[in-house]
């Protein structure tokens, strides 16, 4: 039985998922081939996703491939209600058990529930059921073969894990892929972070000083987009490498203790924790907009911001104001939680179509093989990824060069 806010938000929600996939033709090739196939017959798939139109369209996808799908949210503000509801209302047949804005208990016990039917296969985006399956739910794994886990922060976790020896299946990477972290984390989240900024205020990017924390594969996306949107740009970094890259793609480079002082808009992107603090909030200007798009909420320090201030108010759906001592006002964003899912839409349906065509062949990768695999946290099979590149350069309409045989010799050549 579906744990979800309002049944009767189904058809906004049917309309979402309708619209995302006439913009997806790789999902869509590959749902017509599970048609046929069926994959996944017999299987149950466990998901624990950002609960909105794209990742319901992968579950379509999946079920289409014969699985029982039982789903939940990875974040208590990316659930989309309506969306949640149009799949509960699928006749195709989705155990759904998310609800937006739900409390850590609630978001926890979603969690379990959805594990509750022994799944065959999991996807989890942060690591949270893959957690519970070692610990709390323990039994609940015991038909598991593996599982896919789809964001760099959850990767982080299972190789924490597995370098513990703490990891009891088979998982695939899915967030290294080429397919998936050069365009989704990119210009996804590049685009998407924006949107979730601009949504929530309405105010103007050109002329603000953006500081971005962390110049990875998501911090090179939001700052190049943030650039070419008209603002000034500013990294923070801990590591010395992406440091020189910032420099050399012709950013200022400075520490958070610096940045604090002249930054207008601050964004998180690192999957580290306390990256901006209390000595940054107590220098900061007035009216400050403080974001986060790393996975976690623990960029920002909420607790250090909320003992400073003087008053705390809702300003505006996703915007509260913390007053500080002396009359200045910081804005923290969407609670400090993804400010791309939570305040916008999350990123745009064609990238979201590489990395969940990834989700869904890594999926039935592990129905095929995952018998055979031992625990270990496994890399996307290039033949996948290549697989998933050339479906969206058909879908562009676009060809390219192929090696000749004696192109082929030339670049084997020993000498
Ligand atoms: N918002 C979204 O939709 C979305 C999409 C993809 C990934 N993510 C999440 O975004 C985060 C970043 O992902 P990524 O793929 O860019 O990771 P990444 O590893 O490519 O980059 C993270 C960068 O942050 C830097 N960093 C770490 N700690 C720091 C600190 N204290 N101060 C400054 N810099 C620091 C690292 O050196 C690295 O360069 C992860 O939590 C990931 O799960 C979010």
């Amino acid at each position: 039985m579906s744990i979800i806010h309002d049944i009767n938000l189904a058809p906004s929600g049917k309309d979402k998922i309708d619209w995302v996939a006439s913009y997806m033709p790789i999902l869509n090739e590959i749902r017509a081939d599970f048609a046929v196939r069926k994959p996944f017959a017999g299987l149950k798939i466990a998901m624990s996703i950002h609960l909105e139109a794209k990742t319901a369209y992968l579950a379509k996808v999946l079920r289409e491939g014969g699985a029982e799908i039982y789903m939940t949210g990875c974040n208590p503000l990316s659930t989309q209600d309506d969306v949640a509801a149009a799949m509960a209302a699928d006749p195709a047949g989705f155990e759904v058990y998310a609800r937006h804005g739900v409390s850590d208990e609630e978001y926890t016990e979603h969690l379990k529930a959805t594990l509750a039917c022994c799944p065959d296969l999991i996807i989890d985006d942060g690591g949270d059921l893959i957690s519970l399956l070692h610990g709390e739910c323990r039994d609940y794994g015991k038909n598991l073969i593996g599982g896919c886990e789809e964001t760099t922060t959850g990767i982080h976790r299972l190789q924490a894990r597995e370098a513990a020896g703490l990891l009891n299946y088979p998982m695939i990477d899915v967030n290294d892929a080429d397919c998936k972290h050069l365009f989704d984390n990119r210009y996804g989240t590049g685009q998407s972070t924006l949107d979730g900024i601009m949504n929530a205020t309405n105010l103007i990017v050109a002329g603000k000083t953006f500081v971005i924390a962390g110049y990875g594969w998501c911090g090179k996306g939001l700052a190049m987009r943030a650039r070419g949107m008209g603002a000034v740009v500013v990294i923070t970094e801990i590591d010395p490498i992406k440091a020189i890259e910032a420099v050399m793609d012709g950013f200022t480079v400075l520490p958070m203790d610096e940045a604090a002082r002249v930054g207008d808009v601050f964004v998180t992107l690192t999957g580290c924790a306390d990256v901006i603090r209390r000595e940054h909030f107590e220098v900061m200007k007035d009216g400050v907009l403080l974001a986060n798009s790393g996975h976690f909420d623990v960029e920002i320090d909420k607790a250090a911001l909320r003992e400073l201030s003087v008053e705390a108010w809702v300003r505006k759906p996703n915007i509260e104001g913390f007053r500080m001592p002396d009359g200045r006002v910081l804005n923290l964003l969407a609670e400090g939680r993804l400010v791309n899912l939570a305040a916008g839409n999350g990123h745009p349906a064609e990238i979201m179509d590489m990395s969940f065509a990834i989700q869904a062949k890594g999926l039935e990768y592990l129905a095929k093989n995952g018998k055979a695999l031992k625990p270990h946290l496994y890399a996307v099979p290039r033949e996948i990824d290549e697989e998933v590149a050339a479906i969206k350069l058909r879908a562009l309409g676009i060809t390219i060069d192929t090696l000749s045989e004696e192109q082929k010799a030339y670049m084997s050549k020993v000498e």
